[in-house]
């Protein structure tokens, strides 16, 4: 007997009524315990932004050019100097075994099938190592020369000295890109996590409190998170401290776009999170173009928050994002029907997106530009002289 709050367990096949990542979202409910699937769907406050994120895409149409010929299309870029097969990645996401009992390892094996990196989260449920060895053994079973290029996102701890040794783990397990996220180490958040889910990673540091409280006492001025929460200058240390590319996550001003490439970024993820950490924050992709402009090209801009159609990936790259990452998708696909959920979820994604690419004209990536967006001069309203 199951009640309605005893999850299903994961599907062996795919139904075909499976066609979207929507469809995925609607029936992930019903394989995820109740206050997982708040936590995971959950965003701050009135949850504005987490609506401002689905609005943002909706908003802006396309404006396609026919008859192009088509015949040498790719969806492949290049970041970092590594080719990805589309500009779609994984995002970082917390606690993969929420969703699934193998948690990070059916992620990784589906990635790597579909030729996608995953950006594996300081908070994995599975240890990096083993995540990254997973994504090798894939690869060598599909008879690749290595997986899709190894990404891992930086939370940074109470103690400098455990953060490093969280970069000397990421170098030495092969990851070639480090994430640095900036945008939650001051957050709320009621969930507990059960007892057989755990941050594998930092089994033997001291336990960080990455959350602010609103009852009695001190809230966040004066308490230990602020020992924690990154500033400028643990970008320049981490740059003094890494020889891997580093992207900052979660930056949504054209003055912060800036800094970060004075402060030695490669990269950056114009983020607000999935709307999880502040309510009322820009929609990434109305950010964008201002943050754009503000580094002229010298570091490639990714955004997410929100993405989960073909079509936003195309219209992520007109407004100036050299890819794009999904979050929750891959968790609602990952309770739906685990590594075979996951793989078919990307497939999903990839085939709306070559599919669209096709439909509007584009030979390429970096075809999709402003002229496929409908009212694009108003798109540069921020800047006079473009207009
Ligand atoms: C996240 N996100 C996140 N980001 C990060 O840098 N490290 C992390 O550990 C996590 N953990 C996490 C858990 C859950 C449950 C969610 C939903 C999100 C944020 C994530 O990388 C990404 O920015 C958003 O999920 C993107 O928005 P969408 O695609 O979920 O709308």
């Amino acid at each position: 007997m199951t009640g309605p709050s005893t999850p299903q367990p994961p599907l062996t096949a795919i139904p075909a009524d499976l066609q979207s990542l929507a469809d995925y979202e609607q029936r992930a409910e019903k394989h995820m315990p109740p206050d997982t699937w708040r936590h995971i769907q959950a965003g701050a406050g009135a949850e504005t932004s987490l609506a401002a994120n689905r609005a943002q895409f909706d908003r802006r149409h396309l404006v396609p050019q026919m008859l192009t010929d088509m015949r040498d299309g790719t969806t492949e870029v290049e970041l970092f100097g590594q080719r990805h097969a589309a500009p779609i990645l994984l995002a970082p996401v917390a606690y993969h075994r929420l969703a699934h009992p193998q948690g990070e390892l059916a992620t990784i094996r589906a990635a790597t099938a579909l030729d996608t990196t995953m950006v594996v989260s300081t908070l994995s449920s599975i240890p990096l190592e083993e995540i990254a060895g997973a994504a090798r053994a894939a690869a060598a079973e599909l008879a690749r020369a290595a997986p899709p290029p190894l990404w891992f996102q930086l939370y940074f701890q109470p103690d400098r000295d455990y953060t490093a040794e969280l970069v000397q783990r990421a170098e030495a397990a092969g990851y070639q890109v480090l994430v640095f996220t900036v945008d939650a180490a001051i957050k709320r958040s009621d969930f507990t996590l059960p007892p057989d889910v755990d941050a594998a990673n930092l089994r033997r540091m001291p336990r960080l409190s990455q959350s602010a409280s609103l009852a009695g006492g001190k809230i966040v001025f004066g308490t230990p998170l602020l020992d924690t929460a990154p500033t400028w200058e643990s970008l320049a240390w981490l740059r003094s401290a890494t020889k891997l590319p580093i992207v900052v996550k979660g930056l949504l001003s054209a003055q912060d776009a800036r800094l970060a490439a004075e402060h030695g970024a490669d990269g950056i993820i114009v983020s607000n999170h999935g709307g999880r950490v502040l309510d009322g924050l820009v929609p990434p992709l109305d950010a964008l173009p201002a943050m754009v402009e503000a580094v002229d090209d010298s570091i490639p801009l990714l955004l997410d928050s929100g993405v989960r159609h073909g079509t936003d990936v195309l219209k992520a790259l007109a407004l100036g994002a050299r890819a794009v990452l999904v979050g929750r998708p891959q968790i609602h696909a990952l309770a739906v029907a685990g590594m075979a959920g996951v793989a078919h979820m990307l497939h999903i994604l990839r085939a709306e997106f070559e599919l669209a690419m096709a439909q509007t004209g584009c030979i390429s990536p970096e075809a999709i530009q402003r002229h496929l967006l409908a009212g694009n001069i108003a798109e540069s309203g921020h800047n006079p002289a473009r207009s």
